[in-house]
């Protein structure tokens, strides 16, 4: 329900304006002079405020002012004697609905505020609509219902307006280039450009060149001005990705520009300022990274304001169904493709070390080679299908009495090895990769068991 506020030191015209609204369905207050009505303002929060203009006191237009200032989305009506044009179009000016002359017909006051609401309800309506489709735009070409990409949406949509820098980490192929742009696309700059400078790919100088800009005659081949990254993105983002991979050299330059918000061109005496906000993201460890010296601290941390860590896929694998299904109808939409139930089994079992583009590529080379509507088990690569070898053993119960727990994975652990010794026909190599060993532990292994001791010539060969 809208209210509205009535100010005027006419009591007569008080009553009847009250009568008159809340007929039409508004909450209404009335008070008989500005100072009055300021501190009714204070309380409550008005749609709309209907002022005389003329009263002793604070008059209406110093009312207008103030609640300009201190309500500015209140729409003001004025309400003016005869004869007194000037002032009511100097109120128009300084930003009021609208005025009326007395004496005013009835229906006149009602159309004007009907309509006024009946507009902001709209634009109301509008910006939300709006904010709704620009968020699908951002965040539906992310997929994912697991509980940390849910987390990752939220941080998306909560700071995507802010000015603070983010830094994206996560394994190659985990879809850190769209949580970037995702988070532009959600943000007030995304009428403005999103630059993507990958820092990784360019040599020193040649990235310095690319995000500061140069001045014609800074170095031979300068032939012109040319701006930097950074002021094309002014207003923008600015996406640093493989930002792990910046020389020590870079990174003080880079810290530079965000500390002072504002850099030089190459050979340029004068400081640009700009308005952009820096997205970074790599696959490294920071804590390594930083540790080892190889990336600064205080760089670190100015980029690292607000920090999303998005989770390998083998981590979040409810996810692959979804996935999987987006991908047949992103790659084939004409096809109506489905996966049967074993094939989907070993899409989740596997570890996907190269994450959702590992992902995409597998199911992209599976509808190539798949002719019918269904894919299965026979268009997956083999190293997919061994995926199995991954599954935990039967789970065993602790009885009361305890176990010998050092006893038990011994056992465990000779009787694996043997089985893939078997299995390999005694190629030691080959029994390591069953495992997902490194040759170097499964030799190891085997020794500290002493499991084929009797090695025949074949060095790679084991007898039993
Ligand atoms: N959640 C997801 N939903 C849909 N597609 C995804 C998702 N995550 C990644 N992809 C797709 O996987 C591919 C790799 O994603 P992206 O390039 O964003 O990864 P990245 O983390 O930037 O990798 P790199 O570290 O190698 O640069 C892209 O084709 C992207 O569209
Ligand atoms: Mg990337």
């Amino acid at each position: 329900m809208h209210s509205i506020l009535i100010v005027d030191d006419e009591q007569s015209m008080r009553e009847f304006l009250s009568i008159l609204l809340e007929k039409e369905g508004y909450a209404v207050r009335t008070a008989s002079n500005a100072r009055e009505a300021l501190q009714l303002i204070g309380q409550q929060i008005f749609s709309v405020i209907i002022s005389d203009i003329k009263m002793p006191g604070m008059d209406g237009l110093q009312l207008l002012e103030e609640v300009r200032k201190i309500s500015p989305d209140t729409l003001v009506l004025m309400i003016t004697a005869f004869g007194s044009t000037d002032t009511a179009i100097e109120a128009m000016k300084k930003g009021a609905l609208d005025y009326v002359i007395k004496p005013f017909k009835v229906d006149k006051i009602k159309i004007i505020i009907r309509n006024a609401l009946k507009k902001i309800e709209l634009e109301q309506e509008n910006a939300l609509l709006r904010r709704e489709l620009f968020a699908r735009d951002g965040l539906d070409r992310i997929i994912g219902k697991s509980p940390v990409m849910k987390s990752v949406f939220e941080i998306i949509q909560k700071t995507a307006d802010s000015k603070s820098n983010v830094l994206i980490t996560g394994e190659s192929g985990t879809g850190k280039d769209l949580v970037a742009q995702a988070i532009h696309r959600l943000s007030r700059r995304k009428d403005h450009p999103f630059v993507a400078v990958n820092c990784g790919a360019l040599p020193e100088n040649l990235l310095e060149s690319e995000l500061f800009g140069y001045q014609r005659g800074a170095f031979t081949g300068a032939m012109e001005n040319k701006k930097g990254l950074f002021e094309v993105a002014d207003g923008g983002s600015i996406f640093l990705d493989e930002i792990g991979e910046l020389n020590p050299a870079m990174q003080v330059k880079l810290l530079r520009v965000l500390q002072n918000q504002e850099f030089r061109r190459i050979g340029g005496t004068d400081d640009i300022q700009v308005d952009v906000r820096v997205i970074a993201a790599s696959n490294q460890d920071f804590d390594r990274i930083v540790e080892e010296k190889r990336f600064r601290e205080d760089l670190y941390y100015r980029l690292n304001v607000i920090p999303i860590e998005i989770p390998p896929l083998r981590k979040r694998k409810e996810d692959i169904p979804l996935l999987v299904n987006h991908f047949l109808k992103k790659v084939a939409p004409e096809r109506s493709l489905t996966v049967t139930e074993d094939c989907m089994e070993r899409l989740c079992r596997y570890e996907w070390k190269g994450n959702v583009r590992e992902l995409e590529n597998t199911i992209e080379r599976a509808i190539v080679l798949s002719e019918g509507d269904r894919i299965t088990t026979e268009h997956l690569p083999h190293h997919i299908l061994e995926g199995q070898l991954f599954a935990l053993p039967p789970k065993m119960d602790i009885p009361d009495d305890g176990i010998d727990f050092d006893r038990i994975i011994s056992d465990m652990e000779r009787d694996l090895l043997t089985q893939a010794l078997a299995k390999a026909g005694g190629i030691k190599k080959e029994a390591a990769r069953i495992l997902n060993m490194s040759f170097r532990s499964f030799r190891y292994k085997l020794s500290k068991y002493e499991i084929g001791q009797r090695e025949d010539n074949n060095k790679e060969k084991v007898s039993f």
